[in-house]
């Protein structure tokens, strides 16, 4: 890196680092109310996760570059290529997430809206169940119970391999990655450019239409 010419540059926006590290405290408390028995709260931090996830959704398409679907979506076969090259040493000149990486975002919010999703249906064989389990029936609402209580296996697992790549692009590759994701930036080689960033009042905007459906779903079902 030291012969090469670089810069600061902003590749994350304030709302991606927001909605990354709630998210990350989040999915925590609603792990720790789900086993101490604390359904209310659990019930209230799903909400929030939902609202985040559905603001995250419409940040990918409305959002700053970075943050947009249609910008670190590349093909499958690109993603086995990045890996392919992931020993090869250099400078990081990924302006958003990589190839691999981008992939595996999807599919880890796939999962998290899978499992607030199917917390709405759920039950606790006791007392509680989601705002639109009684639209389905007891037989469904045990049977999608079930599955909330694995999908969150499946969570942890991608959250686990999240967290080893991570240490993984440090150690092997020296990219400090976390420090964007808290900061926002990152020093890129000289002459990339930089990405535009969408407004922070239409995070604010579309946060709190998420966060408006969430209510809605909860409280007027
Ligand atoms: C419950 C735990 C976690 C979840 C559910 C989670 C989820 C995610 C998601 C969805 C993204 C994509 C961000 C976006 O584009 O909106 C992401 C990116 C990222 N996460 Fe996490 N994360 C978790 C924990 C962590 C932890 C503990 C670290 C720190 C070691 C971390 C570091 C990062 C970094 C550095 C990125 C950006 C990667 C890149 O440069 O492409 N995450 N994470
Ligand atoms: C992404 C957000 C969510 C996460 C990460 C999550 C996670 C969990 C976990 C880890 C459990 C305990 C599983 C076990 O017994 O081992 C659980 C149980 C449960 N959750 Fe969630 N949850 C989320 C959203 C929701 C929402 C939005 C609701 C309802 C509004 C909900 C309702 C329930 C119920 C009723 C149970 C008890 C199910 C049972 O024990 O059979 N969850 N959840």
């Amino acid at each position: 890196m030291s012969g090469t010419p670089s810069r600061w540059v902003k590749v994350w926006d304030a709302p991606t680092r927001l909605f990354h590290w709630s998210l990350v405290l989040l999915v925590a408390g609603a792990y720790a109310t789900a086993e101490l028995g604390l359904i209310d709260w659990h019930f209230r931090v799903g909400y929030a996760i939902l609202a985040l996830l559905l603001f995250r959704l419409a940040w990918g398409f409305l959002g700053s570059d970075t943050a947009r679907f249609a910008r670190f979506l590349a093909s499958p076969l690109e993603a086995l290529r990045h890996l392919a090259h992931f020993t090869r040493r250099g400078p990081d000149t990924e302006i958003g997430h990589n190839a691999a990486g981008g992939w595996m975002v999807l599919v880890m919010l796939a999962l998290l809206l899978f499992q607030a999703g199917s917390g709405l249906f759920s039950n606790d064989e006791v007392m509680a169940e989601g705002p639109l389990a009684k639209f389905v029936g007891s037989a469904w609402s045990d049977r999608i119970s079930g599955w909330h209580v694995f999908n969150f296996n499946l969570i942890l697992a991608l959250v686990g391999l999240h967290v080893l790549a991570v240490l993984a692009y440090a150690a092997v590759k020296r990219h400090d990655l976390v420090r964007p994701m808290v900061t926002g930036m990152k020093r890129l080689p000289a002459g990339l450019p930089a990405p535009r960033m969408a407004s922070a009042a239409l995070a604010a905007g579309l946060f709190l239409a998420a966060a408006a459906i969430a209510w809605v779903i909860a409280t007027r079902l």
